[in-house]
């Protein structure tokens, strides 16, 4: 990650972040530098979402998040940091640096993705052509409306051997390139033909709007219905999803998985325009792994037969290790989404999504399947699982339903185990109650960071800690003042903050938030900005110093006698244990 010397400045000072914000979220000016608008990042009424261009930063005081224009991008891009720093240098007319891949690779995926583009502006133009004929009347019988036609960019490959191959080689491509792309195929004489031939074409395009590769549904009832572009240098099947290029900027707060593409852009010209499918896989962890980088609800909406309920199921499972909560959702009498809505309207679906199942059946049935029903000890494993699931259920006449359940599937007796599940539920809200005790108390030393990797280990040091780092931000010159090193940081990463600040200080460097928070991961720069909005008063700056040096100091102290408290305490549990056996 060489990035030219100054290069890092000279974006930053050549981007304004309201406008580079501006493309994706529709800003108020509230007072001379403050911007407010609805966050991009989660679904909002009322605006929480704030821009000052006076420190280039953003903040939403909804959801957390925040930065400079730099994680703006890498957040709603999803997009690494490189990646990111590229996309606002093209922005800002600037060259783009090179990154580590070798130029050659670059270029090859660079030239694939062209010819991507270019085919799949030939498969669309192909719809007013005469032999783009048969698709534009499926598109027409299936109900496609042409706006859906133009946001999907759909297209028609045409029944002939090498309609595209022909038109991308008058473009300058090569017979190698369209192989590698996945478009032809070498044919036994040494020629090569279309890969998708009479087939509705879907592009697939990544969330930085790259074609990666395409989907070709079959227009009469032969097979594959589907066909997909093989896995190439720029696609993975496995590692993509089609349309989320188009969900991840849904404000529906959710993604909706369904199995055909077709049910997808029907979903989206419903307005359900959170709606994705995965590329003939069954669902994949990886995918499961990029949606959650959007949203932590997913509704599957797979098809109604036994193939779909069962590829269901599975993805449950995959969700939940990913800590996504899905939801399935059961369609009566209709075969898929696109059926469903076509026969009982948008209306009727968006009723299904609210109601949607929350898969207590599929958690009991998971928890059944894991235990050998037969034997007592696996019934007992069975009811611990069970009890511990319908405890999560609020409704009490729900409850209730599958308490029937378990019991006949166990011969337990519903009443103990309705006893257990209050146990459980009582339990759980002790717990609750200590942990916000705790919390309230700590509440005046400092607030720990949201991202479970930054929390603070020591909080009461780190309360000094960011004061120091807040008054260094305020006025460089403290810098001169403070007599500490990295490691008299408990927090790890208030350790690195400081070391940067310490380090831009010394190299005469601006040490504006804009100008750090692109050396920071999204939830370290989100915790910086919360850092700095805290007052801070230069009239107190030296006191405060002493004050925060003073909080860091004492607190290693009674960090060191607590833990000979701690020491002695479990000596003396060694002794009682030997005494108990
Ligand atoms: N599939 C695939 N490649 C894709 C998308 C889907 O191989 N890019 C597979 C799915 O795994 C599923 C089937 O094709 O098994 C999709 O079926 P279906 O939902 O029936 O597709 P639709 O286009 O909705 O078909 P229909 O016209 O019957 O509604
Ligand atoms: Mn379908």
């Amino acid at each position: 990650m060489a990035l030219p010397d100054g290069f890092l400045d000279e974006l930053i000072s050549r981007t304004d972040i309201a406008d580079v914000v501006s493309d994706y979220v529709q800003l108020k000016q509230k007072g001379g530098a403050s911007y407010w608008g609805l966050c991009p990042f989660h679904s909002e009424k009322t605006p929480s979402f704030h821009v000052e261009t006076d420190r280039q930063i953003y903040h939403c005081f909804g959801c957390g998040k925040g930065g400079g224009a730099i994680n703006f991008i890498m957040d709603i891009e999803n997009l690494g940091f490189m990646d990111a720093v590229a996309f606002l240098a093209k922005r800002a007319g600037m060259e783009v640096p090179d990154s580590s891949a070798s130029d050659e690779a670059k270029s090859r995926r660079a030239t694939m993705l062209e010819l991507n583009r270019d085919a799949a502006r030939f498969y669309y133009a192909m719809l007013s052509d005469e032999r783009g004929k048969t698709a534009v009347e499926y598109i027409n019988k299936r109900g496609i409306s042409a706006a859906m036609v133009k946001k999907f960019g759909l297209g028609a490959a045409p029944n002939e051997w090498s309609a595209l191959t022909d038109a991308m080689k008058k473009k300058g491509y090569s017979e190698v390139q369209l192989v590698d792309a996945g478009l032809a195929k070498r044919g036994k004489s040494g020629g090569v033909y279309d890969t998708f031939r009479n087939r509705l074409m879907f592009p697939v395009i990544d969330v930085r709007g790259s074609v990666l590769g395409f989907s070709g549904r079959i227009l009469d009832d032969g097979e594959p219905k589907y066909l997909n572009s093989p896995d190439t240098a720029v696609f993975s099947k496995s590692r993509n999803l089609f349309a989320l290029n188009l969900a991840k900027k849904s404000k529906l707060g959710m993604l909706i998985l369904a199995e055909g593409n077709i049910d997808v852009v029907s979903l989206h010209q419903a307005g359900f325009d959170c709606a994705v499918a995965s590329l003939g896989t069954s669902l994949t962890e990886e995918q499961a792994r990029l949606m959650s980088r959007y949203t932590d609800k997913v509704v599957i909406a797979y098809d109604n037969d036994g193939a779909g309920q069962k590829a269901a199921q599975r993805a449950i499972g995959i969700f939940e290790n990913t800590g996504i909560s899905c939801r399935i959702l059961r369609m009566d009498g209709a075969k898929d989404p696109d059926e469903y809505i076509k026969a009982k309207g948008a209306e009727a679906f968006s009723l299904l999504l609210e109601r949607s199942e929350n898969h207590v059946e599929y958690r009991l049935f998971a928890a059944r399947s894991k235990q050998d029903m037969d034997s007592p000890d696996g019934k007992m494993g069975y009811l611990r699982e069970a009890t511990a699931i319908l405890s999560t259920l609020t409704n009490e006449m729900e409850r209730d339903v599958y308490i029937a359940k378990v019991a006949s599937e166990t011969g337990a007796l519903p009443d103990s185990i309705r006893s257990e599940i209050k146990r459980l539920i009582n339990a759980r809200r002790a717990a609750g109650k200590k942990k916000e005790d705790r919390r309230a108390m700590r509440v005046d030393l400092t607030s720990q960071p949201e991202a479970r990797e930054l929390k603070y280990e020591n909080p009461v040091s780190a309360a000094g800690e960011e004061g120091v780092i807040r008054l260094l931000m305020k006025d460089p010159a403290v810098a001169d003042k403070v007599p500490l090193e990295e490691k008299d940081f408990t927090s790890p990463f208030l350790a690195k903050l400081f070391s940067i600040i310490m380090e831009r200080i010394g190299g005469g460097e601006a040490v504006t938030e804009a100008a750090i928070a692109p050396l920071l991961t999204s939830a370290e720069a989100s915790h910086f900005s919360k850092i700095l909005a805290r007052p801070v008063s230069a009239a107190q700056a030296d006191k405060a110093l002493v004050d925060y040096i003073e909080k860091i100091r004492s607190a290693k102290k009674t960090e060191i006698t607590d833990d000979d408290a701690l020491i002695r305490f479990s000596e003396k549990q060694k002794k009682t244990k030997s005494y108990g056996g």
